[in-house]
Protein backbone atom coordinates (compact mmCIF):
# COMPACT_ATOMS: atom_id res chain seq x y z
CA UNK A 1 0.00 0.00 0.00
CA UNK A 2 1.30 3.20 -1.01
CA UNK A 3 1.26 6.06 2.01
CA UNK A 4 2.06 9.88 2.06
CA UNK A 5 4.35 10.69 4.53
CA UNK A 6 5.51 14.07 4.37
CA UNK A 7 6.64 15.10 0.78
CA UNK A 8 7.25 11.20 0.48
CA UNK A 9 5.05 8.20 -0.92
CA UNK A 10 6.34 4.99 0.99
CA UNK A 11 5.35 1.37 0.56
CA UNK A 12 4.01 0.11 3.68
CA UNK A 13 2.61 -2.79 4.93
CA UNK A 14 -0.62 -2.61 4.37
CA UNK A 15 -1.70 -3.82 8.29
CA UNK A 16 0.59 -0.66 9.31
CA UNK A 17 -1.68 1.82 6.92
CA UNK A 18 -3.89 4.50 9.36
CA UNK A 19 -7.47 2.89 9.37
CA UNK A 20 -6.31 -0.44 9.00
CA UNK A 21 -8.46 -3.04 10.31
CA UNK A 22 -6.60 -4.74 12.88
CA UNK A 23 -6.97 -3.16 16.77
CA UNK A 24 -2.64 -3.31 17.68
CA UNK A 25 -1.56 -1.11 14.96
CA UNK A 26 1.07 1.56 14.60
CA UNK A 27 -1.41 4.85 14.40
CA UNK A 28 0.65 6.38 11.76
CA UNK A 29 2.92 5.12 8.93
CA UNK A 30 5.75 6.54 10.78
CA UNK A 31 9.75 6.00 9.86
CA UNK A 32 10.89 4.92 12.73
CA UNK A 33 8.59 1.60 12.65
CA UNK A 34 8.49 1.65 8.81
CA UNK A 35 12.22 1.18 8.43
CA UNK A 36 13.04 -0.61 11.53
CA UNK A 37 16.18 1.27 13.01
CA UNK A 38 19.59 0.16 13.86
CA UNK A 39 20.20 2.33 17.10
CA UNK A 40 23.76 2.85 18.66
CA UNK A 41 25.12 4.65 21.30
CA UNK A 42 28.53 3.74 20.40
CA UNK A 43 29.63 0.58 22.73
CA UNK A 44 26.24 -1.47 21.88
CA UNK A 45 23.76 -1.28 18.93
CA UNK A 46 20.80 -2.47 18.63
CA UNK A 47 19.67 -4.59 15.46
CA UNK A 48 16.10 -5.62 14.20
CA UNK A 49 15.72 -9.33 14.96
CA UNK A 50 15.85 -11.73 12.30
CA UNK A 51 16.49 -15.04 11.62
CA UNK A 52 19.99 -15.16 11.18
CA UNK A 53 20.79 -14.59 14.50
CA UNK A 54 19.20 -18.10 15.17
CA UNK A 55 22.03 -20.42 15.51
CA UNK A 56 23.55 -18.11 18.46
CA UNK A 57 20.14 -17.80 20.62
CA UNK A 58 19.72 -21.68 20.38
CA UNK A 59 22.42 -21.92 23.04
CA UNK A 60 21.73 -18.98 24.84
CA UNK A 61 18.22 -19.81 25.50
CA UNK A 62 19.39 -22.85 27.23
CA UNK A 63 21.21 -21.17 30.01
CA UNK A 64 20.30 -21.54 33.64
CA UNK A 65 19.60 -17.52 34.71
CA UNK A 66 17.33 -17.36 31.52
CA UNK A 67 15.60 -20.18 31.92
CA UNK A 68 14.94 -18.91 35.64
CA UNK A 69 13.87 -15.60 34.75
CA UNK A 70 12.20 -15.07 31.23
CA UNK A 71 9.12 -16.37 30.31
CA UNK A 72 11.22 -18.44 27.63
CA UNK A 73 10.37 -21.78 28.02
CA UNK A 74 12.13 -24.06 30.46
CA UNK A 75 12.86 -26.76 27.98
CA UNK A 76 12.80 -24.29 24.73
CA UNK A 77 12.12 -27.52 22.29
CA UNK A 78 13.54 -28.33 18.35
CA UNK A 79 12.36 -25.56 16.44
CA UNK A 80 11.75 -22.97 19.42
CA UNK A 81 14.10 -20.58 18.61
CA UNK A 82 13.14 -20.72 14.73
CA UNK A 83 9.26 -19.92 15.82
CA UNK A 84 10.35 -17.23 17.93
CA UNK A 85 12.41 -15.31 15.99
CA UNK A 86 9.35 -15.83 13.35
CA UNK A 87 7.19 -14.12 15.45
CA UNK A 88 9.61 -11.35 16.14
CA UNK A 89 9.65 -10.84 12.10
CA UNK A 90 6.40 -10.57 11.59
CA UNK A 91 6.31 -8.10 14.53
CA UNK A 92 7.55 -5.74 11.97
CA UNK A 93 4.85 -6.49 10.06
CA UNK A 94 1.65 -6.43 12.30
CA UNK A 95 3.16 -3.89 14.87
CA UNK A 96 2.81 -6.57 17.63
CA UNK A 97 6.48 -6.47 18.95
CA UNK A 98 9.61 -4.72 17.95
CA UNK A 99 12.72 -7.15 18.44
CA UNK A 100 16.21 -6.49 18.30
CA UNK A 101 19.77 -8.26 18.96
CA UNK A 102 22.18 -6.56 20.86
CA UNK A 103 25.80 -6.39 19.46
CA UNK A 104 28.85 -4.65 20.12
CA UNK A 105 29.56 -1.01 18.62
CA UNK A 106 32.39 -0.51 20.04
CA UNK A 107 34.76 -0.68 17.24
CA UNK A 108 35.71 -4.89 18.33
CA UNK A 109 32.30 -5.61 16.34
CA UNK A 110 32.83 -9.19 15.42
CA UNK A 111 29.08 -8.92 14.48
CA UNK A 112 28.42 -11.39 17.81
CA UNK A 113 25.35 -11.81 19.34
CA UNK A 114 25.35 -10.74 22.77
CA UNK A 115 21.67 -10.41 23.60
CA UNK A 116 18.20 -9.57 22.99
CA UNK A 117 16.36 -6.30 23.79
CA UNK A 118 12.54 -5.89 22.81
CA UNK A 119 9.23 -4.55 23.34
CA UNK A 120 7.79 -8.02 23.84
CA UNK A 121 4.27 -6.80 23.39
CA UNK A 122 2.60 -3.27 22.05
CA UNK A 123 -1.08 -1.60 22.47
CA UNK A 124 -1.30 0.76 20.10
CA UNK A 125 -4.65 2.00 21.38
CA UNK A 126 -3.56 2.88 24.81
CA UNK A 127 0.38 3.88 23.56
CA UNK A 128 2.02 1.16 25.98
CA UNK A 129 4.13 -1.52 25.84
CA UNK A 130 6.24 -3.89 27.83
CA UNK A 131 9.94 -4.85 27.41
CA UNK A 132 11.87 -7.82 27.25
CA UNK A 133 15.69 -8.21 27.79
CA UNK A 134 18.47 -10.50 28.25
CA UNK A 135 22.27 -11.23 27.38
CA UNK A 136 24.35 -14.27 26.90
CA UNK A 137 26.61 -14.93 29.76
CA UNK A 138 29.58 -13.87 28.23
CA UNK A 139 28.42 -10.51 27.85
CA UNK A 140 27.01 -10.04 31.58
CA UNK A 141 28.92 -7.56 34.28
CA UNK A 142 29.49 -4.69 31.97
CA UNK A 143 26.53 -2.43 32.28
CA UNK A 144 25.70 -3.60 28.72
CA UNK A 145 21.26 -4.65 29.13
CA UNK A 146 21.30 -1.09 30.86
CA UNK A 147 23.08 0.68 27.50
CA UNK A 148 20.36 -1.42 25.61
CA UNK A 149 17.46 -1.03 27.54
CA UNK A 150 18.29 3.52 27.43
CA UNK A 151 18.19 2.94 23.70
CA UNK A 152 14.84 0.96 23.38
CA UNK A 153 13.58 3.04 25.47
CA UNK A 154 14.17 6.12 24.14
CA UNK A 155 13.29 4.81 20.53
CA UNK A 156 10.18 4.16 21.68
CA UNK A 157 8.84 6.80 23.18
CA UNK A 158 10.84 9.29 21.24
CA UNK A 159 10.15 7.89 17.79
CA UNK A 160 7.61 5.67 18.15
CA UNK A 161 5.60 8.10 20.29
CA UNK A 162 4.52 5.70 22.91
CA UNK A 163 3.71 6.90 26.67
CA UNK A 164 4.76 4.41 28.80
CA UNK A 165 7.04 0.98 29.27
CA UNK A 166 6.68 -1.69 31.62
CA UNK A 167 8.89 -4.06 33.09
CA UNK A 168 7.88 -7.06 35.11
CA UNK A 169 10.78 -8.39 36.99
CA UNK A 170 11.13 -11.60 39.33
CA UNK A 171 12.28 -9.93 42.96
CA UNK A 172 14.69 -12.17 42.85
CA UNK A 173 16.49 -10.94 39.79
CA UNK A 174 19.19 -8.62 41.48
CA UNK A 175 20.86 -7.82 38.01
CA UNK A 176 17.73 -6.90 36.43
CA UNK A 177 16.45 -4.43 39.21
CA UNK A 178 19.43 -2.61 38.80
CA UNK A 179 19.18 -2.55 35.23
CA UNK A 180 15.57 -1.03 35.17
CA UNK A 181 16.78 1.33 37.87
CA UNK A 182 19.75 2.54 35.85
CA UNK A 183 17.90 2.96 32.87
CA UNK A 184 15.41 5.43 34.63
CA UNK A 185 12.59 3.31 35.51
CA UNK A 186 10.35 3.95 38.39
CA UNK A 187 9.43 0.81 40.91
CA UNK A 188 5.47 0.99 41.41
CA UNK A 189 5.23 -2.13 43.52
CA UNK A 190 4.97 -5.80 43.73
CA UNK A 191 2.58 -8.39 42.54
CA UNK A 192 2.80 -10.66 44.51
CA UNK A 193 2.42 -14.21 43.75
CA UNK A 194 2.13 -13.61 40.40
CA UNK A 195 1.60 -17.38 37.32
CA UNK A 196 5.00 -16.14 35.72
CA UNK A 197 4.73 -19.75 33.95
CA UNK A 198 3.79 -23.77 33.89
CA UNK A 199 5.14 -24.28 37.56
CA UNK A 200 5.67 -21.20 38.80
CA UNK A 201 4.65 -18.54 40.77
CA UNK A 202 6.62 -15.15 41.41
CA UNK A 203 6.99 -11.60 43.22
CA UNK A 204 6.91 -9.38 40.22
CA UNK A 205 8.32 -6.16 40.85
CA UNK A 206 6.62 -3.87 38.33
CA UNK A 207 8.57 -0.88 36.76
CA UNK A 208 7.67 2.12 34.31
CA UNK A 209 9.05 4.62 32.30
CA UNK A 210 6.91 7.72 30.95
CA UNK A 211 7.44 9.65 28.39
CA UNK A 212 9.39 12.97 29.06
CA UNK A 213 11.22 11.06 31.99
CA UNK A 214 14.11 9.89 30.23
CA UNK A 215 16.72 13.14 30.00
C1 LIG B 1 19.58 -9.21 33.79
C2 LIG B 1 20.76 -9.13 32.83
C3 LIG B 1 20.24 -8.77 31.44
C4 LIG B 1 21.72 -8.03 33.35
O1 LIG B 1 22.88 -8.06 32.60
P1 LIG B 1 24.09 -6.99 32.75
O2 LIG B 1 23.81 -5.77 31.97
O3 LIG B 1 25.33 -7.71 32.44
O4 LIG B 1 24.04 -6.62 34.25
P2 LIG B 1 25.29 -6.26 35.15
O5 LIG B 1 26.00 -7.50 35.58
O6 LIG B 1 26.09 -5.21 34.45
O7 LIG B 1 24.56 -5.71 36.43
C5 LIG B 1 23.73 -4.58 36.39
C6 LIG B 1 23.72 -3.97 37.77
O8 LIG B 1 23.16 -4.92 38.70
C7 LIG B 1 24.09 -5.18 39.74
N1 LIG B 1 23.92 -6.60 40.08
C8 LIG B 1 24.39 -7.66 39.40
N2 LIG B 1 23.99 -8.80 40.02
C9 LIG B 1 23.26 -8.42 41.10
C10 LIG B 1 22.60 -9.11 42.14
N3 LIG B 1 22.55 -10.45 42.16
N4 LIG B 1 21.96 -8.40 43.08
C11 LIG B 1 21.96 -7.05 43.07
N5 LIG B 1 22.58 -6.31 42.09
C12 LIG B 1 23.23 -7.00 41.14
C13 LIG B 1 25.44 -4.85 39.17
O9 LIG B 1 26.36 -4.54 40.21
C14 LIG B 1 25.11 -3.64 38.33
O10 LIG B 1 24.94 -2.54 39.17
P3 LIG B 1 25.33 -1.05 38.72
O11 LIG B 1 24.45 -0.72 37.53
O12 LIG B 1 25.02 -0.23 39.91
O13 LIG B 1 26.77 -1.10 38.35
C15 LIG B 1 21.52 -10.49 32.75
O14 LIG B 1 21.97 -10.84 34.03
C16 LIG B 1 20.68 -11.63 32.18
O15 LIG B 1 20.62 -11.80 30.97
N6 LIG B 1 20.02 -12.40 33.07
C17 LIG B 1 19.19 -13.53 32.63
C18 LIG B 1 17.94 -13.07 31.87
C19 LIG B 1 17.14 -12.05 32.66
O16 LIG B 1 17.09 -12.08 33.89
N7 LIG B 1 16.49 -11.13 31.93
C20 LIG B 1 15.68 -10.10 32.55
C21 LIG B 1 14.31 -10.62 32.83
S1 LIG B 1 13.32 -9.36 33.65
Amino acid sequence: MLVRVGQEVQEVPRRLAVGGADAQRPPTPDHAWARPPSLSDGVVRLEPLEARFGPELAGVVLDPDIVRFTRLPTRPGEGFVEGWLSRYERGWEDGSRAGFAIVADDGNDDGALLGFMALIRIDWDALEAEVGYLLAPAARGRGLAGRALELLSRWALDALGLVRLEAWIDTENGASLRVAERAGYTREGVRRSTHFKAGRRVDMAIYSLLAGELA
